[in-house]
This record gives structure tokens, sequence and C-alpha cells, in this order.
């Protein structure tokens, strides 16, 4: 059965307008590096190299730049400073330039005479594809068939191919491959030196790029084409060029291909990237392209085998969790713990690829239940810049260690708006219940035992130093912005509270049960972490005294003590026109000061801790933020999907459902154009696994159990599920569901970077 509707995300017709959304959308890649889809040629009018500096502003409501296009070659851990921004990740060099050239017109989507277009993505093996037609001046029909992949399985190498069939007429026709250094990361020149090279006339071309933080990059490609040819070297001063010419007639066929190396001085292999570099394609060169092809085809097969989520019934929702989880397993580098996964996926600049609680809350579920070594290695990332989170806190007065709102590779806060740096303070107790999360899914003590403690105990430390005694002797934490980034200054933000509450407490049952279990272990921690008897104590102290702005009692749980003191809002009046964010249309100042949500608050703590309140709670909580969330965040909607599933609301949890699935899709909204939403990714899986199949989580089951609710026209939902060391199917229909064991253990332990 052809399955390619389940499979491919298709551009039929070519819109000028959608490419920058395409661009984020189609975004290729395999962890270790990643190239947005844009064009090889590029597009006219939307030079690469245009300089400007952008100044601090809330990411979701500044008006991006490039209208048209922007590409983007990311490899995670290269960044450099901006003057006003801080860290952000480079975009690096474009390495996929490929143009075609005859009668003198250049092959270009906007002026040349182009019919039968269309682009899709493959997300069963990560490639795309461009076919059209070209009409050139000089009267050839041209049919052009573009394909690359970046290769999953040899991680330092991208595959590309032209082909060009003559449909008609005969001319000359040129090829040019360039790998070209014009490329500014946010309007900044972050490159010191760049050196293009091209080797003599048997199409081999390079660019050593040396940034100005000192890294090293090389990307060396090689040109073969099916008929002879003499590359002509056409080097400027930042690019490096070949060019080709053909003499073509009606019938012939013609396949040019370059395949290129890249590596750079940070990569985890040992040897100078410059000699890596050149073996890379040598060796590349002997397993041949078709082998090349295989292997990286195994790999995502193997990579779908444990993450797809199947549906029956419903196409295109199979296809849009699709994409989403494409886009989950690109992004992440499973054997690279000094990196974890931006917020945009590593799919465009914007958010300059910094760490959020996005992965802790959003993302790892999907790891810990399909690839528990990746969401150890997240983990990990966070006990690897615990340093760079002890800086902070002692930046801010505090002892241990607080970790980032927006984390560099090193932990050190480079958030550049003072409300969220200073207040959304949830992300370092967020961290720990993500340790904890891991830990119960897998099984792994040793990993509390040996990272996990140090990240519990700094932690610990700086939220003794955080909370405010009140009269009564209560602990407070004052000055938070909670989940809702519209309420920047609150009182007790009821998730914070809860959250740190149980990082507390988690801190102190861990330290006493190593006591009990492992006295090694245990004085070993206390000798590392200068752990005396009494600050443990202290922790005791604060988590029972910290105090919660509700108990089982209160009905519909407060944002925080002064939410009620906020102003309403006639929110019909002010925002006119519900396809734009509710900030466009309010002052910020007016925002702050009053009763709108930006996202899920209140009921993102019941989602985390669900059964600590009881259903008529969260029904009263649902009905009453549900109309005043604004869901101007990404992380939002899919949050409320799930809680209207567990209400058993099947049509408000589809209409969540769909809003998820249009968050990064929607043709109308643009919405991948700045990049993936990549929580919202890790959410629609939430979605489907904790909300549809109504799964319990690992923090609070040791068993796998299930409450499926599929939406209508759903005949089946099935997925794999890594759980405590085994793997599990899961397979739901709309009146049975059954889990079913499968053979071979998943959980298989790692290594520290
Ligand atoms: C959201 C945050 C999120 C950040 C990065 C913001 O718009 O409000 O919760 O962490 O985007 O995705």
């Amino acid at each position: 059965m052809n399955e390619e509707h389940l499979w491919c995300l298709k551009e039929n017709g070519y819109d000028a307008g959608l490419h920058k959304h395409y661009e984020g959308l189609f975004t290729q890649g395999n962890g270790y590096m990643h190239a947005r889809g844009s064009f090889e040629e590029g597009c006219s009018d939307a030079p690469q190299d245009e300089e400007y500096l952008r100044f601090p502003d809330n990411v979701t409501l500044e008006k991006p730049r490039h209208p048209k296009s922007k590409q983007g070659t990311f490899i995670p851990g290269i960044v450099a400073q901006h003057p006003l921004l801080k860290e952000e990740i480079v975009n690096l060099p474009y390495m996929l330039g490929l143009e075609l050239r005859s009668a003198g017109e250049s092959l270009d989507m906007d002026r040349s005479r182009i019919s039968g277009y269309s682009r899709w993505l493959d997300l069963r093996d990560g490639c795309l594809h461009r076919s059209l037609i070209w009409e050139t001046p000089g009267g050839m029909l041209l049919k052009c068939t573009f394909e690359r992949y970046i290769s999953i399985a040899d991680k330092h190498l991208c595959i590309q191919r032209i082909q060009v069939e003559v449909l008609a007429g005969e001319g000359r026709l040129e090829v040019r491959a360039t790998l070209r250094g014009d490329v500014r990361t946010n309007g900044m020149n972050h490159f010191a030196r760049i050196v293009p090279g091209a080797e003599g006339t048997a199409g081999g071309l390079s660019l050593e790029t040396l940034t100005e933080q000192g890294n090293q990059i090389f990307m060396h490609s090689v040109l073969d084409a099916t008929e002879a040819v003499t590359w002509q070297e056409e080097n400027s001063l930042v690019t490096a060029a070949h060019r080709g010419e053909f003499a073509v007639q009606t019938g012939d066929r013609l396949t040019v291909s370059k395949l290129t190396a890249v590596t750079t001085d940070r990569d985890i292999e040992e040897g100078g990237a410059d000699s890596r570099v050149l073996a890379q394609l040598s060796q590349a060169r002997e397993i041949g392209w078709d082998q090349l092809y295989e292997r990286h085809a195994a790999c995502w097969k193997s990579k779908w085998q444990e993450a797809d989520i199947i549906i029956k019934g419903d196409d295109l929702a199979q296809l849009n969790v699709r994409a989403s989880i494409y886009h989950l397993l690109r992004a992440n580098a499973p054997e690279d713990a000094r990196v974890a996964i931006c917020a945009k996926g590593y799919a465009g600049e914007a958010y300059f690829g910094r760490y959020f609680w996005d992965t802790e809350i959003n993302l790892l579920p999907f790891y810990l239940h399909t690839n528990p070594q990746a969401a150890r290695n997240l983990l990990l990332f966070r006990y690897n810049t615990l340093d760079g989170a002890r800086r902070n806190a002692q930046n801010y007065g505090y002892r241990g260690a607080r970790y980032a709102w927006e984390s560099s590779l090193s932990g050190e806060e480079q958030c550049a708006n003072w409300q969220y740096a200073d207040h959304e303070i949830h992300i370092t107790a967020d961290i720990v219940y993500a340790l904890y999360h891991y830990v119960r899914a897998t099984g792994d003590q040793d990993f509390l035992e040996h990272y996990g403690i140090d990240i519990l105990v700094e932690t610990a430390r700086y939220w003794c130093d955080r909370v405010d005694w009140n009269r009564e002797g209560v602990g407070e934490l004052l000055g938070v912005m909670g989940p809702d980034e519209y309420l920047p200054f609150t009182r007790n933000n009821a998730f914070t509270n809860r959250m740190v509450k149980f990082s507390l407490e988690q801190t102190i049952a861990c330290l006493d049960s190593l006591q009990g279990s492992k006295p090694d272990s245990h004085a070993a921690a206390v000798e590392r972490l200068g752990i005396r008897p009494e600050e443990q104590e202290l922790f005791r102290y604060t988590a029972e005294k910290l105090r919660l702005p509700y108990d089982s009692g209160t009905d519909i749980v407060p944002q925080s003590d002064d939410f009620a003191s906020y102003a309403d809002l006639d929110f019909n009046s002010i925002w006119t026109d519900r396809s734009r964010p509710f900030g466009h249309f309010i002052s910020q100042e007016r925002n702050y000061r009053s009763k709108a949500l930006k996202q899920a608050d209140v009921l993102e703590l019941m989602l985390l801790f669900p059964q600590e309140f009881s259903k008529e709670q969260l029904k009263a909580s649902y009905d009453y933020y549900e109309p005043i969330t604004t869901h101007d965040s990404s992380l939002s909607v899919a949050v409320h999907g799930i809680v209207a599933s567990w209400l058993n609301q099947p049509e408000a949890a589809a209409n969540f459902l769909q809003r998820v699935m249009a968050i990064d899709l929607s043709l109308e909204k643009k919405g991948a154009a700045e990049g993936i939403h990549i929580a919202n990714c890790g959410g629609l899986w939430q979605l489907i696994v904790y909300g549809l199949a109504g799964l319990k989580s690992a923090m609070w089951s040791k068993d796998i159990k299930l409450a499926p609710r599929l939406p209508k026209g759903w005949t089946e939902l099935s997925f794999q599920l890594a759980w405590q060391g085994e793997r599990y199917r899961i397979t739901i229909h709309p009146d049975a569901h059954e889990v079913h064991k499968l053979e071979g253990r998943s959980y298989v332990a790692g290594t520290t970077l």
C-alpha cells in the first residue's frame, strides 16, 4: 500500500510568502548538525548577510526580520557572543549551494518560468525532494529534481543530488556548487576568518571558518557528474565555488552530486578537525552513494520503530504526529551530553539556540519512553552545567545552584530580559522534577547516586536562601513569575511553590535513603558537597514550612496568592483578531496588571501532580482559567488538550489537538518560519500518550496504566513504550486496549562527557 500521504510533508505549488515557513518545517539534521529547508540556489532579494542590531525584546511578540528567506546551518555547541543578547548559536556557512544557469538566466523560483513544482520531506528517511520544470530563456524544457539528506548514520555528511532531464530543446547548462560564508546570525557577523578553497579541476571545494569565539569549522565537498566536465574555480572572498558546463539536448539526463563533510574542533571524536574532514570524505567515497543511503535509511528505520505513533482512522493526525516525532528525533544528539535541545529545535535563529524548561517538562517524556539514553543525556547536560548554575546563584548572592531561565552551553543565564531572568525561577525545580521522572521511569537509581544528588543538594541550598519567612514563620516565594509569563512578579505561585516543595522533599528523601542503603555513597556525597547535618535539617524544615496557596479543599486553585487582585479584562473588545497573539493587542504594562494568562500555569501543575487534585478541582480550575488563557505561548495548548481529555470532554480535546497540530504546520500562521516549536512537538506526544491514551505518568505509577479516550473516527492508536528497562507495545481500539511486552531491554547505561 502506498503510504506516502502518511509520511510525506508536501508543498504543492510555490508561494514565496510561505517559503520561510517551509524552510523551518523542512529542516533536516541528525543531532550533530542541522540545515533549514532552503532552496539550494537561494532566493532572489533575500540576502543572507544583512547586518543589523537586534535588541532585547519579548521574542514571542517581536516582528522577525527576513520576510522571505533565512537560511540556517547549525551545529549545537558552536556559539558566539551577541553584544546585547549574550550567547547565541552561530548560523554557519551555507553548505547546500547548488545553482543552475542557462542562456544567461539562473534558475530562480521567483523569476524563472517554472511549472510542475512540488517539494516534499519524506519523514521516513529525512530526505528532501524538489521537482520542477524550468523553461529556460533559450527555449529548453528541463525537468529538475533536487534531493538531499543529512546522514543520520554518518553524522558529518550531507549528501545532495540534482538530476536534469532535457524534455525539449538543446543548449548549454551550467552547474555551480558553492560553500558560502556570507551568512549572518541575527544580523551579526561571528566569523573571524573564512578561507575558501577549491582543489584543482576535479570538483573539490572547501571552506574553513574560524569563529570569533575561536571555533574551527571545516566544510569540504566533492562533486561528481554523470557527464565529463572540467570544474572551474570561482572562489570569492568568503565563498568557495566551482562551475561546470554541459552541452545537453533532448532526452539527456544529467546527474550532479555533491557530498559534503563537516567537522569542527568541538567534535566528540579525537584528532584534528582538518584531517578528520578529509578522512570523512574519502571514507564516504569508498562507501559509495548507495551504501551511504542504506546506512542512513536503516538508522532512521530503527529510530522510527522505537518512536512511531500509529494512528488509524485519521490520516491528517497521523502525518502531523509523525512530523513532530521527526523533529524530536532530528533535534536530539543522544550521545552528546554537552548540548541539549534548544527552544526552536535547531531550526532557526529565534531564541538564540538556548535551553529552557521546555526540555525537562515538555520534551523529556517523549525521550524517556522512546529512547531513555537520550533522556539520560539531557539530564546529564544539566549535571554538566551545574557549575554554571552555581555561578548564577552566586551572581544573585545565594548559595547553591540556580539554573538559568535561558541557559548557555555552560549553564549561565543568558536571558536579556530581567522579568524572566530574575523571576522565572521554577526552572531550577523543574530540573529536579525531570530527574525524578527519569529515575522513576527507568529505575536508574545509579544516576541519582552519582549525578542527581549533586543537583539536589545544590539546588536545595539555593531554595533555602531564596525562601522568605513571614511573621508566622511560614516560608514563601515572593517576586516570582510562574509558567504564565504575563504576570511577572507574583506572590507564592502555586506551580512554583509545589515544584520547590517537591524538590526539597526529594533531596531529603534521597539523602536519607542513601544514608540507609549506601552509606559509602552517602559519605562520599557529604564529603564532596560539604553537607553539614544542620543543613540537612534546614532542607527538611524549609520543605515542611513552604506554603502552598491551596489545599485539598480549594475549589479553583489560585495561580498565586495575589491572582484575584489583578484586573479583569473584556477580552472581546481588546483581542479583535484571534488569529494573532493577544499580546499584540495590549500594552505590556496593562497586561502585567490583568488577569490574562499567556499559558497554562495551574493546569500545568495539575498535569505534573495529577494525584494531588480531585476531579472537581481539575474541572473548576479548567473552567476558570481556560477562558482567560490566551495560549500566546506554544507550550499551552497541549496541556489544555490533556486536561480536556481527562475531564472527558472529547470535543474540546479534539479541538485542542487540532490547534496543537496547527502550531508548526498551519500555512495561515506560517508557524515554522522562525524554527520548530519543539516543546509543542513534545506536547503533542504527551497529548496523545497522557491525554488520549490516558497513560498514568511513570512519575506516579510503577505499572503501565491506561485510561484511553480515542477521538471520534480513530480506529486504532498504537505505540512503543520504554518502561522500567523493558519495551512494550500499546495498542488501543475504541473498545479495548492491550499492553504487549517486547523482547529485549531498552535501557543502556551511558557515559558522561
Ligand atoms: C514561553 C516559555 C517557553 C519559551 C521557550 C515562551 O514564549 O512562555 O514558557 O519556555 O517561550 O519556548
